[in-house]
């Protein structure tokens, strides 16, 4: 049995712990869930294949834990971060990850705390004293400012600090599929989250109808089997953007340039749709956003199947608490506070109930 975690964006946690739970099942324990900054860290014990773990898609990266350290704010607290436990069996995990690291091993630390009252030393000595401990166990070792191949980190909630180590790197985060990128296009584990709400079935006909860079599409084309993955955009670049991040890759797809006011698509042809419509200046006034939503809205209502799922991102609540009351469509769930490119946004999953 091995303990890990996980780092998602905050308000994702609970969908990773969804995720968790439908990847892995019985073979997971314990689970229990804390925030740091901005981020939701899901701790799990958990029996099987750690590298079977890099199939998460809600996540940004993956941590064995080493220690929970409780902090009494005294300067003691620091000769504790010192007493780090045995890395080697950790190490060992860590290769299996990332391989053996070519030349020197490359070390880091890294703190994410917001010091407290309490506390009467600062963040760099916790981080110091980790790095020295580091250093006394293995005097070969390089410390390095970035481009670490092995790196420690102290993630601090309340008066506990846990001490893990990072397996993953930034490919499981950014993927490598978004070599066209756009503005307000969203993380890929954001959008894997949408993609999660929606149930995922083999036989979905899935559907973004604002695609923006297709990271949505793309997530849900690697989330599992699927019949189609279709979308669209007003922006002609968009359309362009989408195309390159697909490559050849995933089929059957279809890309339009389309207005999502007025799908050329047939009544009833869809299953599942998750989408970010623009919000905020993105679209002019208030009123043209909120026309935007209701018509936008009202075709997906068209479009979708009967107990088809509906899951929207936005921070613009009220233009889509409007539009969706002016559906056939149920509102289901609501997952506030997600911390989405600086600003807060909620996710809106709605059902199409059969009459
Ligand atoms: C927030 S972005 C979507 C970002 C996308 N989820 C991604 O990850 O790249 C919103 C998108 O909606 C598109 N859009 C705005 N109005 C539209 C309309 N009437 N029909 C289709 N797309 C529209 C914009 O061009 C923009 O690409």
């Amino acid at each position: 049995m091995t303990t890990l975690y996980t780092t998602s964006f905050r308000g994702i946690g609970q969908i990773t712990v969804r995720e968790l739970r439908f990847c892995f099942g019985d073979r997971l324990s314990n689970v229990r869930t804390d925030r740091v900054r901005d981020y939701d860290l899901v701790q799990f014990n958990y029996q099987g294949d750690p590298l079977a773990l890099r199939q998460l898609g809600t996540v940004e990266d993956v941590f064995l834990h080493l220690a929970d350290v409780p902090l009494s704010g005294e300067r003691e607290d620091l000769n504790t971060l010192g007493e780090i436990p045995d890395l080697i069996p950790s190490l060992n995990v860590h290769r299996q990850f990332n391989g053996l690291p070519r030349g020197r091993t490359r070390y880091r630390v890294i703190v994410q705390a917001s010091m407290q009252g309490w506390q009467s030393y600062r963040r760099n000595q916790m981080q110091g004293a980790v790095e020295r401990a580091v250093y006394r166990r293995f005097p070969k070792w390089r410390l390095v400012p970035d481009d670490a191949n092995v790196e420690l980190w102290l993630q601090q909630t309340g008066r506990q600090v846990r001490l893990g180590l990072r397996l993953t790197d930034r490919t499981m985060r950014h993927r490598t599929y978004k070599t066209a990128n756009r503005p307000a296009s969203l993380r890929p584990t954001i959008a894997r989250a949408l993609v999660q709400l929606t149930r995922p079935e083999d036989g979905d006909v899935f559907l973004d109808p604002m695609c923006g860079a297709g990271t949505v599409m793309i997530e849900r084309a690697l989330a599992g089997r699927y019949a189609l993955v279709q979308g669209g955009d007003i922006d002609e670049q968009a359309v362009v953007d989408t195309l390159e991040n697909f490559g050849s890759r995933h089929k059957p797809r279809d890309v339009f340039h389309w207005d999502a006011r007025q799908l050329p698509l047939p009544d009833q042809s869809v299953d599942k749709v998750a989408t970010n419509p623009p919000w905020g200046r993105q679209v002019g006034s208030v009123f043209e956003l909120r026309a935007l939503y209701e018509s936008a809205f009202a075709e997906i209502d068209r479009v979708l199947r009967p107990n088809g799922l509906v899951v929207v991102l936005s921070s613009e609540w009220e233009a889509v608490k409007r539009a969706l009351a002016r559906t056939s469509l149920t509102p289901i769930e609501q997952i506030k506070d997600i911390a989405v490119l600086g600003r807060r946004a909620d996710i809106f999953v709605a059902q199409k109930f059969a009459v």
